[in-house]
């Protein structure tokens, strides 16, 4: 089989890249190791920056969204029992965020692959990479027990953290932290919190109130990452949760049937560099971020849109030059990201290591960028997306296109 583009991976980032790509004339196949029921019924996170936005309304596949997810101006930080609000829309000059989760938009996208009359290939095995140094790179899998063989012009790595594509990079340099915190995340029949979403600070750990529709939340505690679910009952669960959302004038967050729990373990990840011959990785193949600043799809996407344009380019004019700088225009602002993922989850989180005085300046900074312009233009920029920056690095004309 041949195509222009071999696409691994039916995340967020393989789904948008091959809608962006069937845009502009450029054929792509798609192999995703897992099944449509399983891509499409897994819960995680929520949240969709401006920019993945701007990308899902521009590919034709923003309707559901805009119709079904709940957009947001804003966002409140709390801390010692007090709420505070934080405008993004008026801080970020008019942008906002929707909520309006991941499953969501990979059914969307799904579905426009097939209205594209294009196919996924499904429950592929034992996939591999080959010749990418060259013109002609390769990929080979197993497909009902049958050896097959793609042949490209691009190999696209959209295959995930635990995907192969990444490891087909010689050379390349993995910069990992990990955190001592994790989070439990539950799905309650209960009703929403508030009209926006709130991240709590508490001496006993942080706290996300979050929401999927009037009747279905989806909030988060910090726990320790080692910690075993079997551990926490319902009951301790809405009981830490009340404790560390409760505000001074008597607020409880609104409780009910919990009908979904796990916790998961948070790290920062990011893979330097992300392109090797005609191999181009990108969202969690190349980065992870832990969820604080609701960024992981977000830089799925973007990643996406430089290689789409990089391909378009090469295929209408045979220009190399966005390809060849792909890694530095997605890095230049994935590293950004990091930095904002890393600074939220140490701004909010509660760290058993704390002493008092760490903690007290930590009380002083949750203070300083809730009430400060010049703190909360901060937070509200890198939340609803940083935009692309096309230029060279160290280009000064590129900060502003
Ligand atoms: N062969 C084929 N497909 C594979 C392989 C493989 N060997 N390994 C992984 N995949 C598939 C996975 O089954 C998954 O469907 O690649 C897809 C990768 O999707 P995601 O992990 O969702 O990654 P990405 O598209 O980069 O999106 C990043 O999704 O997981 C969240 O938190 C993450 O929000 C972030 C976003
Ligand atoms: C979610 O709703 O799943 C969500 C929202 C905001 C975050 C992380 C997760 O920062």
């Amino acid at each position: 089989m041949k195509t222009q583009i071999g696409i691994i991976g039916a995340g967020p980032a393989g789904l948008i890249l091959a809608q962006l790509l069937h845009l502009q004339g450029i054929d792509s196949v798609i192999l995703e190791r897992k099944s449509r029921n399983n891509i499409e019924g897994t819960v995680k996170a929520g949240i969709l920056e401006q920019t993945t936005i701007d990308i899902l309304r521009e590919m034709g596949v923003g309707g559901r969204m805009d119709r079904e997810g709940h957009f947001h101006n804003g966002n409140y930080f709390q801390f010692n029992g007090q709420r505070r609000h934080i405008d993004l829309k008026k801080y970020s000059g008019g942008k906002q965020v929707v909520v309006y989760p991941q499953h969501e938009v990979i059914i969307d996208l799904v579905n426009a692959r097939y209205e594209n009359g294009k196919d996924i290939i499904f429950d592929v095995e034992d996939v591999t990479l080959h010749d990418i140094d060259t013109n002609q790179p390769k990929i080979r899998y197993r497909k009902n027990g049958l050896d097959e063989e793609l042949v490209c012009d691009f190999i696209a790595g959209c295959d995930g953290y635990h995907g192969p594509s990444r490891l087909a990079i010689p050379d390349r340099k993995e910069h990992v932290h990990f955190y001592q915190y994790g989070w439990l995340g539950i799905l309650s029949d209960s009703a929403p919190a508030a009209d926006e979403l709130i991240y709590a600070s508490h001496d006993q750990g942080f706290a996300l109130l979050s929401t999927r529709t009037s009747i279905l939340q989806r909030h988060y505690l910090q726990v320790d990452p080692y910690d075993d679910i079997n551990n926490w009952s319902d009951d301790r669960i809405w009981s830490e949760l009340t404790a560390r959302t409760k505000t001074n004038d008597g607020w409880q967050v609104p409780d009910g049937p919990i009908n979904s729990k796990g916790i998961f373990q948070m790290r920062s990840f990011v893979c330097e560099t992300m392109q090797y011959g005609r191999l181009f990785i990108a969202g969690d193949a190349a980065h992870t971020v832990p969820p604080t600043g609701a960024k992981g799809l977000n830089l799925a996407a973007t990643d996406v849109k430089v290689m789409s344009r990089g391909i378009t380019e090469f295929y209408q004019s045979g220009s190399t030059d966005v390809l060849d700088r792909y890694s530095e225009i997605c890095l230049r602002r994935v590293w950004k990201a990091e930095r904002f993922s890393y600074f939220m989850t140490r701004l909010l989180h509660t760290d058993p290591k704390f002493d008092s005085f760490e903690r007290g300046v930590q009380l002083a900074e949750l203070d300083y960028y809730t009430s400060s312009e010049a703190g909360l233009s901060t937070i509200a920029e890198n939340y609803v997306g940083l935009p692309i920056q096309w230029g060279n690095v160290g280009d000064i004309k590129s900060l502003i296109n």
